[in-house]
């Protein structure tokens, strides 16, 4: 069986920064033996934290390894999004692990959260490339209270906080493109799955499907990618530590998503516009079978793209954009 991860210490170090933790104080505040404690400590190190032991002091923790787990990625209330956090270190899909979650009744904001996938799910049917250790898998699950008509308005949403995140990366403008990639310099920096578990009018929970190219190298990607794919670490140069950018990604979700169920969509889909560079420019739509051609008007209220065609104004409500 795989070694639990010593979650509860590594939140009591966090608790105390800098100085050093009494074997005795730990053993007393996680209600287990000194002797747990130090093989907690052993398997924090085994895991690449560097702990120092210093004799009548304690442990002082000196350095983190950039690891997701829940003490180094959760929120704090009043934050919903992010507060639970359910890190696997391989799974198959986030997003299969999150419907569990939902089904079994999960608290929303619940966030699933894996070091690699084994069959990560793109849209469309597609795969999403998902080597261990370099980027972020997230799914978020949600109940909001809102028609299962809207729950594609929390797509955009997600590309926000992407987006937002990213910037605060420092790296050069992300751009969304319709209805849900994020793009850096014309390539594909994220993915966005949404998937929702609803009746006729009655939306049980929505999984936000997140993944975010961080610090894949070039050599990490498929052959056979349809757009052409990037990630942080080769737009910028330099690495970005995963565990604060999913702590940056989880406060935008959370902000994003309490405007929205305060004020609706409007400033979400304002928002998701000032990332949008394709109004005016020539494009071409994929909609299995069909294609359009046209120029982009906008988007309407509901986040529907406006292409003027040859044939008039066409609505568009999913499809794949390729700019010409
Ligand atoms: C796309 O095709 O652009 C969507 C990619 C979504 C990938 C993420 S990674 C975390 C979550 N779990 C999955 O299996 N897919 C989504």
């Amino acid at each position: 069986m795989a070694k639990t991860v010593p979650d509860d210490i590594l939140k009591f170090f966090r608790l105390h920064p800098g100085g050093f933790v009494s074997g005795g104080d730990l053993s007393q505040a996680l209600g287990v033996s000194r002797t747990a404690v130090w093989k907690q400590v052993q398997l924090l190190r085994e895991r690449g934290y560097l702990i120092e032991a210093v004799t009548s002091r304690g442990y002082h923790l000196c350095e983190s390894p950039d690891v997701l787990l829940p003490a180094e990625v959760a929120a704090a209330p009043p934050a919903v999004i992010g507060r639970d956090v359910v890190f696997l270190e391989s799974t198959d899909s986030t997003n299969a692990r999150a419907h569990e979650l939902g089904e079994a009744g999960a608290a929303e904001g619940t966030v699933v959260i894996a070091d690699r996938q084994t069959a990560g799910k793109g849209r469309l049917g597609r795969q999403w490339a998902s080597p261990p250790g370099v980027n972020l898998y997230v799914s978020v699950l949600l109940r909001p209270p809102i028609p299962p008509t809207s729950a594609s308005q929390l797509t955009f949403l997600s590309a926000v906080a992407v987006a937002r995140a990213i910037e605060e990366t420092g790296a050069p403008q992300p751009r969304v493109k319709w209805p849900n990639d994020i793009l850096l310099s014309g390539r594909k920096v994220a993915g966005l799955l949404s998937e929702l578990n609803a009746e006729t009018e009655r939306i049980h929970y929505v999984i936000l499907g997140i993944g975010v190219n961080l610090n894949m190298r070039a050599d990490q990607f498929p052959a056979d990618l349809r757009y052409p794919a990037t990630s942080l670490v080769l737009e910028q140069g330099v690495p970005v530590a995963r565990a604060a950018f999913a702590r940056a990604l989880f406060r935008h979700l959370d902000d994003l998503y309490r405007s929205y169920l305060a004020d609706g969509f409007g400033p979400v889909l304002g928002a998701w516009e000032t990332f949008f560079d394709l109004r005016g420019r020539e494009v071409e739509v994929d909609l299995q079978p069909n294609r359009l051609r046209g120029t982009v008007l906008g988007l309407d209220r509901d986040g529907a793209l406006l292409l003027q065609t040859a044939g008039g104004t066409e609505r568009v409500l999913a499809g794949d954009v390729r700019p010409l």
